[in-house]
């Protein structure tokens, strides 16, 4: 890090309070500051350049440097840089957005609501759901059931959403009518020798359990991921969606996608929900819908979610939510020439073949002695770390040997993200197989980095602890 006293990394530290970042390591190690992106490769202030095997936060399908994108954002800016759609006004990019998104929906979806961001798309969501119920006469029902380990976003409802302890602790979250049921995680969380069909079941009756013990009646909607992303990249075991959604059918509960990751390509169809045979009612959208060169999400929802609204609004004379930024025309114009790029560059078939070659090298790996458990579908993988195969169970800490390969990745040349000890794979939907190659060869030389390491590690280690690992 440059540490004279203007120097970026410096004013860094003194200006810019950071996400996601524990505050004092800032301090002392300072940012990584990229400069500037083309196509999958970001560069540093040093010229230093990197694969971007994130996509950034999943989110830059079209890579970094789409040309198509800033014309379409600089012709909207020039023609009508801002309108809302309060009170019935709307523009035109809005209204071609809409449309484009109920058809390109995998199930009948009646109409698209906007906001900025994945949490801001899931709280209208909640908020939504809870109108809805008191729409229809249910106020008892308000109760939202969500999973551990799931991601649904940062505000006070949506962190309460997501089942991660960061996202809790400290900020006295999660609020009340939120509960949490089972990770769909075969490799950690099955039994000795169950299957992944009786694991499915048995998640399955978990949330059959939880709904009868709270009161079907005061159950409103089940949010999820198809995959789950934040979580560590959890791919559902074999009919786990199918046996979740008989549950939720049954007692006539909301099913509500949250398709922030999946979307758009990333699963190798158009949609998760498509890959997992999902039918939600609500599909939560952001991140690809426009590479995430401006923000922009959306809310898709059917018949059954927007007739009693529309009627509840009428009665109270306005749906009382929306946000001056919702369905922003720059943004708007933006996500339609990405969506037109993905379908033009078949970038869904990309994800599907190249991400196919993706988890066929990543599976390899599954043999080495520190890699645990190797998961993924199309260009979205994960692989977790272990120090101790057998026992699944961490090197030092939870965490220490992810964040370790994470650091090693980054001095190959490459932007990768560990979650815990799960490092994940969520590179640009236009990568190629070779490129994709040298993402992998850079993971393994990091790997092997790691071995060395740990070997260290052992070494200092008293006799009786070696032989327990
Ligand atoms: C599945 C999912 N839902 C919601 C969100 C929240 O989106 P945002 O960070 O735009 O609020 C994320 C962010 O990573 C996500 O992965």
């Amino acid at each position: 890090m440059d540490a004279r006293p203007n120097s970026p990394e410096a004013r860094d530290i003194s200006y810019h309070m950071h996400g996601y970042t524990n505050a004092r390591k800032h301090e002392e190690a300072g940012p990584l500051i990229i400069e500037k992106g083309d196509g999958i490769y970001v560069e540093d202030l040093a010229g230093n350049r990197y694969i971007e095997a994130m996509a950034g936060l999943w989110s830059v399908a079209v890579g970094f440097s789409e040309k198509r994108l800033v014309d379409a954002a600089v012709r909207q800016m020039s023609k009508l840089p801002y309108y809302h759609d309060f009170g019935s006004k709307s523009h035109s990019p809005l209204i071609d957005l809409a449309e484009k998104l109920v058809q390109m929906a995998p199930v009948p979806m009646s109409k698209a609501y906007f906001t900025n961001s994945g949490s801001e798309a899931n709280d209208t969501a909640m908020k939504m759901i809870w109108y809805r119920s008191n729409a229809l006469g249910q106020p008892a029902r308000k109760k939202i059931i969500s999973r551990i380990r799931g991601y649904h976003g940062v505000t006070i409802a949506t962190a309460s959403l997501t089942g991660l302890p960061n996202n809790h602790n400290s900020f006295d979250l999660p609020i009340a009518n939120v509960l949490h049921t089972s990770t769909p995680h075969h490799w950690r969380e099955a039994l000795p020798n169950e299957s992944e069909g009786e694991f499915s079941s048995r998640l399955a009756d978990d949330l059959e359990k939880l709904i009868l013990a709270e009161g079907p009646e005061t159950i409103a909607a089940f949010f999820g991921e198809p995959i789950m992303g934040a979580g560590g990249v959890i791919v559902p075991p074999a009919g786990y969606w199918e046996k979740i959604q008989a549950v939720l059918s049954k007692y006539d509960i909301l099913l509500v996608a949250d398709e922030v990751i999946c979307g758009f390509g990333r699963t190798g169809e158009m949609f998760g929900s498509q890959t997992f045979g999902i039918r939600p009612d609500i599909m939560v959208l952001s991140k690809q819908i426009s590479s995430s060169y401006l923000p922009i999400s959306a809310l898709l929802i059917n018949e059954k979610v927007f007739e009693p609204i529309a009627d509840e609004s009428n009665r109270i004379g306005t749906f009382g939510h929306g946000f001056t930024g919702g369905g922003h025309p720059v943004a708007a114009a933006v996500a339609l020439e990405n969506l037109k790029l993905i379908e033009e560059r078949d970038l869904v078939g990309n994800a599907r073949t190249v991400g196919a070659h993706m988890q066929k090298r990543l599976r390899k790996l599954a043999s080495h002695p520190l890699v645990g458990e190797v998961r993924g579908v199309g260009l979205i993988a994960a692989v977790e770390l272990v120090g101790d195969k057998a026992n699944k169970m961490p090197w030092e800490t939870a965490g220490a040997l992810g964040g370790l390969v994470n650091g090693f990745m980054q001095q190959n040349g490459v932007i990768s993200r560990n979650m815990g000890d799960a490092l994940a794979f969520c590179p640009p939907l236009i990568i190629t197989e070779p490129q994709v190659d040298q993402v992998i060869d850079a993971f393994e030389r990091s790997l092997e980095a790691a071995v060395k390491q740990v070997r260290n590690w052992r070494a200092r280690l008293p006799c009786r602890l070696v032989s327990l690992l």
